[in-house]
């Protein structure tokens, strides 16, 4: 890229300028931002699967129409992601294809599965409580239609990690049974929630680049290190214990010292080997293939209304 367009564009990133659609941008900047506005929206979608599975096994009704309308925001998440991918330049299509084939990731926690009620609860405080952390800097973000997205999503967000807690409460205060469901849900989730926030910052590939671009706002540990702080009170409250025997508040620092997750897991997870990784994959493979006759009606009907306009 010629240097003085970079200088430039660089000058409009620092002044906090939202860069347009059509507006010049580095090759890089576009890549980068198709690449993470990309999988984020593949994760809302994959992100439906695991909670979907619950819709018809939800203890009552009014839980039931609640995590209804969780997941169909979820749906609508990606939708706004996928709308503000195509604006730079890729379809949705490209952006499923490359998703089914595993060219492109969607977010690891994903990749676990829901064993029970209780675990519907921990995904709503934990996995949308880490997202609502690291999407409410990405709502400053620099590039316009992304900014947007996320305003809207993260209104919707808060909803979702209430419920969540809400369940979480209702177990860690009921039987002794649920509150051992509740503690197990912990014991399960809190590592790969952890993971979320991606690789440790001397491993981060992107995160140096992304925030000269402010398209990353804060790094990976900051966030996390925030996740923590603010997740270890609400455990408490429930009577729940974070699996963590190294969990402790460093006065020095004014937050928790606390392990990491073990990457070794967490590169295998994202190599394709998580517990669910194949049945994602074949799941949105299926729909792909299952919806096939609705698009292609889709395409016809089109067809013949812009050919009855211009016969
Ligand atoms: N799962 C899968 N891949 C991950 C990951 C994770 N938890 N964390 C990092 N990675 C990948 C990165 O994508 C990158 O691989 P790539 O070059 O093939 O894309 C590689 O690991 C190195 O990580 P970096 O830190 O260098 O990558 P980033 O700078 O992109 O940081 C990120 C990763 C923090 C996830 C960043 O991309 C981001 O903030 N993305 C937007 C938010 C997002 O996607 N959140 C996912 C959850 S959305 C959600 O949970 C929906 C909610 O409604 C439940």
């Amino acid at each position: 890229d010629d240097p003085e367009k970079l200088a430039e564009f660089q000058a409009k990133i620092d002044a906090d300028i939202k860069v347009e659609p059509r507006d010049w941008m580095p090759e890089g900047y576009r890549k980068t931002l198709i690449r993470q506005i990309g999988q984020h929206a593949h994760s809302e979608i994959v992100g439906q699967l695991p909670e979907g599975n619950w819709i018809t096994r939800a203890p009552t009704l009014e839980r039931k129409m609640i995590l209804l309308a969780k997941v169909q925001d979820e749906a609508g998440h990606g939708l706004y992601l996928y709308a503000a991918a195509e604006t730079l330049g890729v379809s949705r299509d490209e952006l499923t294809e490359m998703l089914l084939d595993g060219r492109m990731k969607y977010s690891s926690i994903f990749n676990y599965p829901t064993l029970n009620w209780a675990d519907i609860g921990a995904v709503g405080w934990l996995v949308d409580g880490a997202a609502i952390m690291n999407q409410v800097p990405l709502q400053r973000t620099s590039y316009g239609p992304y900014s947007r997205a996320m305003i809207r999503i993260c209104k919707e967000e808060s909803f979702h990690q209430r419920q969540g807690y809400d369940i979480m409460m209702k177990m860690a205060q009921g039987t002794e049974a649920q509150k051992k469901m509740a503690q197990d849900a912990l014991n399960r989730l809190w590592y790969p929630s952890l993971m979320m926030f991606g690789p440790s910052d001397a491993e981060s590939v992107h995160s140096t680049q992304n925030m000269a671009w402010k398209i990353k706002m804060n790094t990976n540990d900051e966030l996390r290190q925030k996740f923590v702080d603010q997740t270890v009170p609400q455990a408490e409250y429930l009577g729940l214990t974070i699996p963590d025997e190294n969990l402790k508040w460093n006065e020095d620092k004014g937050g928790y010292d606390y392990s990491d997750p073990d990457w070794t897991e967490f590169f295998n997870v994202l190599k394709g080997n998580g517990p669910c990784n194949t049945d994602r994959l074949e799941a949105r493979n299926k729909a792909w293939d299952d919806g096939a006759w609705v698009r292609d009606g889709l395409m016809a009907h089109a067809e013949k209304k812009r050919a009855a306009k211009t016969a």
